[in-house]
């Protein structure tokens, strides 16, 4: 299976875990893509009845309304009882990389207010050690440079993320992205912590100790592996 194989085969997988009645919360990304597609088609096709979604962008947004979804903004729901994402990193932790496609502080606000969170990924995403893949960090505009400097101090070499135009890329707040490439993350806890503590940082890409399921796509089919910490 080519790599959108693997990730159609993950996304249409994580639909068994939607229940009928229930909140969720609808990651974003080329793999959320699909999940949103099939769930889409068992909700019309009366698999699935009264479910109400959350979206983490206007991509996800946009697809579901388009499919018919019932849709609510994560301030009209008093909580999300599973939210499905991508991810760009998971380590044999199960803590995860996100924010490759600029999304993550909805996604991390999305995810941080659900019940459960199921993460559904190709096989080139798993790996022992976090770090190969640029952590992404979003910025305020204001101030930027000096952010950046701070940054630059602690070796986290970062790089502004541009577009193809090479303008800085825009996040749905209007925000930067700066991609952190010091390569591999030995201590994900203490990085957080400091990111957490920078005013001008709104949030970065690490996503710990959120995860309960990982669906991973394998040539062979899904497998799905609980977080059981
Ligand atoms: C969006 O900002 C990201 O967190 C995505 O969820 C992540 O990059 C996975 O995307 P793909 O499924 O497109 O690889």
């Amino acid at each position: 299976m080519n790599q959108d194989e693997l990730k159609k085969a993950v996304g249409v997988k994580s639909v068994d875990f939607i229940q009928s009645d229930s909140i969720v919360g609808l990651g974003t990304g080329s793999t959320v893509y699909y999940m949103i597609e099939e769930l889409g088609r068992r909700y019309q096709a009366g698999e699935i009845k009264n479910i109400v979604g959350v979206s983490t962008s206007s991509r996800s947004q946009k697809q579901a309304e388009c499919l018919g979804i019932p849709m609510k903004d994560l301030n009209e729901v008093d909580h999300i009882d599973l939210t499905i994402d991508g991810a760009d990193q998971i380590d044999k932790n199960f803590q995860g990389i996100k924010g490759g496609g600029a999304a993550h502080l909805l996604e991390k606000m999305v995810a941080t207010n659900s019940h459960k969170n199921l993460w559904i990924v190709d096989q080139s995403k798993m790996t022992d050690q976090l770090g190969s893949f640029p952590l992404p960090i979003e910025v305020i505009p204001f101030g930027c440079q000096k952010t950046f400097d701070d940054l630059k101090k602690e070796n986290l070499m970062p790089e502004f993320r541009l577009d193809e135009n090479g303008k800085r890329v825009l996040t749905h707040n209007k925000n930067y992205i700066i991609d952190l490439k010091n390569g591999v993350i030995e201590h994900p806890h203490i990085l957080a912590d400091w990111l957490d503590h920078q005013v001008g940082i709104v949030a970065h890409g690490l996503f710990l100790d959120i995860v309960n399921t990982v669906v991973v796509g394998y040539d062979d089919g899904p497998k799905v592996i609980d977080n059981i910490r």
